[in-house]
């Protein structure tokens, strides 16, 4: 299914799905050269984000002093009636990048191109996008640590001057035809603005990085989006949902959605505590909001790793699971929640995960039998 690229301000993009197809150089037969946003992102269910995403930059929660700074931009913006200066939001998945970029244009009442930086192959697959930029508009790009060098070059003239450089043909008759482009913002997300280079890097005006979530604000989320989904919530059981979303309003909202379908098919559909930890336990999401493949994690540190320290790609080849997915997905909280330790020689369990997986060093079976320090 060809997903929706252009989002006009005021308007609900899951009411009217309304794909825009961009003319491209390439053979026919190949796939849209816009795909549009959601595919291929590193999240646990991106497709259900988009119906409790916020709309209005009033309805996000937390993330305080971004969100102020962002009110600044928006505001100059506005008043100058200049395009917003490129923004880049890094972060964690989950976090809000992609619902802080939608709100922005939003904000602002321009349009939204959406674009993930792996399908965006060559040149020639981004200057679509940037053709059709019209004045002030906003061109989202996912995972902007993903780009390919020649597209990134491509990018460097369209970022600052507004310009594209077009070579046609080759060798001695090569041509280099300059395009004028609109003045336009790119709005980049990366989930490793490490990875970016420094030349991409320096060409955002604005960056802002999005922190995890604390127990109230997810709290609000989560109390918030039940009433959305019409379901009956206590208030002590969105806070135990809260501590075990694991500061991440993606896993808070997976993790009501969970509850609410346990309490509608096991229960008259109250989601209280004791409905929500029934559910959660099925779920295996543990009291720290530790999933199978963390505890999985943890477990091959000690016990293959006798605690660390491990280099990332000697565990993730153990666990037979991508090296990114642990960086991006994995690692983030466990560091976070003192469980284990970055050094340089590797990464080290540490005692706090110990106690978590009821394991005693000082008793010789536990340490025997997992080899332990
Ligand atoms: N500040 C917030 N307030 C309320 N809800 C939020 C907030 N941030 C995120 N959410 C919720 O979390 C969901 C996931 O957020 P989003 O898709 O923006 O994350 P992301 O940072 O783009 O993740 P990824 O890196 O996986 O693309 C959203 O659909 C929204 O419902
Ligand atoms: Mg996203």
């Amino acid at each position: 299914m060809v997903r929706q690229t252009i989002i006009r301000p005021e308007e609900e993009p899951e009411e009217e799905p309304r794909p825009r197809r961009t003319p491209r150089g390439g053979a026919g037969g190949e796939p849209p050269a816009i795909t549009a946003t959601g595919a291929g992102f590193p999240a646990d269910d991106p497709e259900s984000d988009d119906e409790l995403r916020p709309k209005r930059l009033t309805d996000v929660v937390g993330q305080r002093k971004a969100v102020e700074r962002l009110r600044i931009m928006l505001d100059a913006t506005r008043k100058r009636k200049e395009p917003l200066g490129h923004l880049l939001l890094d972060g964690p998945p989950g976090l809000g990048k992609t619902t802080l970029a939608t709100v922005i244009p939003r904000e602002l009442g321009v349009e939204i191109q959406m674009a993930s930086a792996p399908a965006l192959t060559a040149p020639k697959d981004l200057l679509p996008y940037l053709t059709n930029a019209g004045h002030g508009t906003v061109l989202f790009i996912d995972e902007i640590h993903r780009l390919p060098p020649a597209v990134e070059e491509f990018l460097y003239p369209a970022m600052e001057d507004f310009r594209v450089d077009i070579t046609l043909g080759d060798g001695l008759n090569a041509r280099t035809i300059n395009l004028k482009l609109q003045p336009f913002t790119i709005i980049g997300a990366t989930t490793r603005s490490g990875m970016l280079t420094a030349p991409l890097r320096d060409r955002f005006v604005n960056r802002e990085h999005l922190d995890f979530y604390d127990l109230d604000e997810l709290v609000t989320i989560i109390t918030r989006n039940a009433k959305k989904l019409r379901s009956e919530i206590t208030p002590e059981a969105a806070t135990e949902i809260a501590r075990r979303s694991r500061g991440t309003p993606r896993k808070a909202n997976n993790l009501l959605r969970w509850s609410r379908d346990y309490a509608t098919s096991r229960g008259d559909g109250r989601i209280t505590t004791e409905m929500c930890d029934r559910a959660l336990e099925m779920l295996e999401v543990d009291n720290l909001g530790l999933e199978r493949q963390d505890r999985r994690y943890l477990e091959t540190l000690i016990g293959v790793f006798t605690g660390g320290p491990a280099g990332l790609q000697a565990i993730a080849h153990t666990m037979n699971v991508s090296p990114d997915t642990l960086e991006d997905e994995v690692e983030p909280y466990l560091l976070r929640s003192g469980l284990i330790q970055r050094t340089p020689r590797g990464r080290m369990i540490t005692a706090a995960a110990l106690t978590h997986l009821k394991i005693d060093p000082s008793d010789p079976r536990d340490s025997q039998q997992r080899k332990l320090f």
